[in-house]
């Protein structure tokens, strides 16, 4: 087997393992793919000139975030369907999140029930993202997450509506599945996959049972998830509403532009998470490493600002913090890891982001993360002011 060096290489073992209409719902993005390569092309140019000659001997890799100590800089991203990939997904990968220090944010779309990860995947930091399909469902996944001891509730707030995925709408990609011939012939060529998940069983949105919603159709709230039939009538209001629910950190993710910053702030939010959800909602937004000076001047030290979208390597972590981020999260990398070998795979992943976190950091010349950009460490990138003018020296001359 040839050694898996980096996120591309757990792509490719991710696109073997998975039949095509899995690999395609995890890789996939909007319209044309043109945010999610944004994403990267972004982060590409962002250049960091190494500082030499640094006491580089002992790293501190750790970050402080809502009074908890992440032992890196990277969280896992709220992310749907993990059970897809592996059986069991959602908590292979936040036992490997726990693992290495890190964050895990469990999706309202998780195949497994919120109660049930945390019995399961606990002790670790456990934070809870909430879509709104309505009111009444919402509340009640907010009192549970919090009963559950979940530490903080993430809202997505990128996805009024379903992103136009067109490999999913190609390969009639839904949950139960419908044994069309195609599909028969996808999933036999992959017997693996097919065996594990035949032992598994079926597969559902563990947080949207029956009993989750006395009164309402159980089925068709399962495939108004699938779809992405949200709530549309969600305001800067409505926050209100999710402020007197939530007494822990309350994040908004999905905020690009800053005077949603600002006003996320003014309603009460504590955290924010810059984020396109991966390039799979808008295929017109912004990068997310180029919206996030943006946020970070226009929140100036308020609250925690996080970004997530085309982080592959431990350099691309330090980009983000030296452009005012405090951590990053990691989405489709991490389901490569999970789909090539369960739980071993992900974590994995996460100790090859940490190893290339450590040599980034000694590189360049950076003995901690907590303030990155007050280390001196200069930020070049074609579009990207600087967060904190007065203490990055942005320099046009090593752009690539
Ligand atoms: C996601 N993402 C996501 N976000 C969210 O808030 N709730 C969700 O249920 C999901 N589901 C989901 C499924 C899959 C398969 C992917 C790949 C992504 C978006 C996710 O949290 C994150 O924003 C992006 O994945 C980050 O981009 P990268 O790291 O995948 O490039």
């Amino acid at each position: 087997m040839t050694p898996r060096l980096n996120s591309a290489d757990w792509r490719a073992a991710a696109r073997s393992a998975l039949p095509r209409f899995v690999f395609d719902y995890v890789d996939g993005a909007a319209d044309d793919g043109l945010c999610k390569r944004r994403n990267r092309d972004d982060l590409d140019r962002v250049t960091l000139t190494p500082r030499v000659l640094r006491d580089v001997s002992r790293l501190e890799t750790g970050v402080e975030v809502f009074g908890r100590r992440w032992a890196q800089p990277f969280g896992v991203a709220p992310m749907g369907l993990n059970g897809l990939s592996w059986p069991g997904g959602d908590e292979a990968l936040a036992r490997a999140a726990a693992a290495h220090g890190v964050p895990f944010a469990l999706s309202t779309a998780s195949n497994v029930r919120l109660e049930d990860l945390r019995a399961r995947a606990a002790p670790g930091i456990h934070w809870m993202q909430l879509y709104v399909m309505h009111r009444g469902l919402a509340e009640g996944l907010v009192e549970r997450a919090a009963r559950a001891g979940y530490e903080a509730l993430v809202l997505t707030v990128d996805v009024p509506v379903g992103g136009n995925r067109e490999l999913d709408i190609r390969n009639g990609f839904q949950v139960p599945f419908r044994p069309t011939v195609r599909f028969l012939c996808d999933v036999a060529r992959h017997p693996r996959w097919a065996w594990r998940m035949a032992r598994a069983g079926r597969l559902d949105f563990a947080n949207l049972r029956a009993e989750d919603a006395p009164g309402a159709d159980s089925a068709s709230l399962q495939a108004a998830l699938l779809t992405r039939a949200m709530d549309r009538s969600l305001t800067w209001e409505s926050l209100a509403w999710l402020r007197r629910l939530w007494k822990g950190p309350l994040l908004l993710k999905g905020v690009l532009h800053p005077d949603d910053a600002r006003r996320a702030l003014d309603h009460g939010a504590d955290g924010l998470i810059v984020s396109n959800h991966g390039g799979r909602q808008s295929d017109a937004a912004p990068s997310a490493i180029a919206a996030l000076p943006g946020v970070v001047r226009a929140v100036g030290g308020r609250a925690p600002v996080f970004m997530d979208g085309g982080v592959r390597r431990g350099d691309d972590a330090i980009r983000a913090l030296a452009l005012g981020a405090r951590a990053v999260f990691l989405g489709r990398p991490l389901l490569y890891g999970l789909a090539a070998a369960g739980g071993a795979g992900v974590d994995a992943v996460l100790s090859r982001f940490e190893t290339d976190l450590r040599r980034g950091m000694a590189l360049l010349g950076l003995e901690n993360l907590d303030d990155v950009p007050g280390s001196g460490l200069a930020v070049g990138g074609p579009d990207f002011s600087p967060s904190r003018p007065s203490r990055i020296s942005p320099h046009q001359g090593d752009i690539r």
